[in-house]
């Protein structure tokens, strides 16, 4: 095999993924190669996801569809969590399978090819101590929506989740290199800057900043015009945070606070630390400072044991909340976390029954709550072309799309009145201003 010259970067699961593909596209460029499409590509990087079964699944039916008409094959690449977590085993049971390298371990991606290119299998799936962000090159490219890593890794195990063992420890990346990289997205057109990581409330810099300091700093940047962060979790929630919500105009209403329960013995047997009293009196206190923020979370149906009892407290606590958007998923076994050895394990029939009936209840408080925002004027981050001829699709501050026909730019922000809704989007109408 020789060495390839053009690459593409297929990214599945988070949005930490997707900010690590572009990463990895970042880095391969600055080496000379050229982004090419899936099936030209000399080099394909399968960015992985391990959260559920058929994420990991996925994979070895996607490197089987990687040979060409021709008989001949891209460099292949497994990176992401189902390399972490299956490492040496993926070119045993994948022959094809070039190169495996994990979510901490990306930055040596050019050595690996290089290695690869002699013909031996190239992995690294080492979680060293000295963090990649250091050698990557900066960031050069953006969308008008950016996301930026500033935590990773997870100490909270909760009895379900092969995060803490795919992304490791609980990490927060310091304060000079977070702001460098807001600064150098906005440069390169940034309008909106997403703070991610598994916990992104817990960000801390070890000398008593927290998230809510990060947020006031990136709202003096000249040009950056909105805040977002995500995913948190509900003991993370401190005062700090919960005001600057009502303090920063940048920072969005919208909050992503997963609760996946609404029974307190669920929530103990997944190791949640938090009970459903206390998630809700997060949430209170959220609106307190914020009435009209959004909120959304994650919902896990058929836990090992959930009974049909403990089911309807979840349907409970989504009719309580009012959840704008949500997501819902069968509880899947990951190997190696202790809820895949828990005894009774839901059979799959009620598992499907169960998340229908929750998909129902979340679909119905998306369309209230899309629907509860007609007739507003807001405004709307445009993010890219629709389908129609003169559409633009945009962001809402409640991370509402919105579609709206302008002469507007993607990148800009302009004003819409809000005129029809449905379960996944809204339209809206440009307000035109009128000239001076
Ligand atoms: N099975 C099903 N859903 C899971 N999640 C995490 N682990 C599992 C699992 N083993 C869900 C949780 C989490 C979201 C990212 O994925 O709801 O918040
Ligand atoms: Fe997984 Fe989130 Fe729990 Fe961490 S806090 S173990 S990422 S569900």
């Amino acid at each position: 095999m020789t060495n390839p010259k053009t690459f593409h970067v297929k990214s599945f699961g988070c949005q930490m993924n997707v900010y690590d593909g572009e990463r990895m596209a970042e880095l391969l460029a600055a080496q000379g190669m050229e982004a090419a499409e899936g099936g030209e590509a000399d080099l394909v990087v399968l960015n992985t996801c391990h959260i559920r079964e058929r994420a990991a699944e996925k994979v070895y039916s996607d490197i089987g569809r990687l040979g060409r008409e021709d008989g001949t094959r891209p460099m292949i690449a497994v990176a992401g969590c189902v390399a972490q977590a299956e490492g040496a085993e993926i070119p045993r049971r994948a022959k094809t399978v070039d190169i495996v390298v994990g979510p901490q371990a990306y930055h040596r991606l050019p050595e690996l090819v290089t290695l690869a290119a002699t013909g031996a299998k190239a992995i690294d799936t080492d979680m060293p101590t000295l963090s990649k962000f250091g050698a990557l090159p900066a960031r050069r490219r953006t969308g008008a929506s950016a996301f930026l890593t500033v935590q990773e890794g997870c100490d909270k195990f909760c009895t379900y989740c092969v995060v803490p063992y795919t992304r490791g420890a609980e990490v927060s990346r310091g304060w000079d290199a977070i702001v460098e990289e807001a600064r150098a997205l906005v440069d390169a057109g940034a309008r909106e800057i997403t703070l991610l990581g598994q916990n992104v409330n817990a960000w801390d810099d070890g000398e008593g900043r927290a998230l809510h300091d990060l947020i006031a700093a990136l709202d003096r940047l000249p040009g950056l015009e909105r805040i977002r962060y995500t995913t948190s979790h509900p003991n993370d929630m401190r005062e700090g945070l919960i005001r600057a919500h009502a303090e920063v105009e940048a920072l969005m209403p919208y909050l992503h606070l997963p609760v996946q329960s609404g029974s307190d013995r669920v929530l103990k047997a997944m190791n949640r630390s938090h009970s459903r009293e206390s998630y809700l009196r997060v949430i209170e206190r959220v609106r307190a400072a914020r009435p009209d923020i959004a909120l959304s979370g994650d919902f896990i149906v058929g836990f090992p044991g959930e009974t049909d009892a403990e089911f309807e407290e979840t349907l409970e606590i989504v009719r309580a909340v009012n959840y704008a958007q949500a997501y819902s998923f069968k509880y899947s076994p990951r190997p190696g976390t202790p809820a895949a050895a828990m005894d009774k394990q839901v059979p799959a029939q009620v598992m499907d029954e169960r998340l229908q009936r929750l998909q129902a209840a979340i679909w119905a408080g998306a369309q209230a709550f899309n629907q509860s925002t007609v007739g507003r004027s807001t405004r709307v981050l445009l993010e890219r072309k629709g389908r129609k001829p003169g559409q633009l699709i945009g962001k809402s501050p409640w991370l509402q799309s919105v579609h709206v026909e302008t002469q507007a730019a993607i990148g800009d922000v302009i004003d819409v009145d809000i005129i029809s809704a449905g379960p996944n989007s809204v339209g809206g109408a440009e307000r035109l201003r009128a000239a001076a």
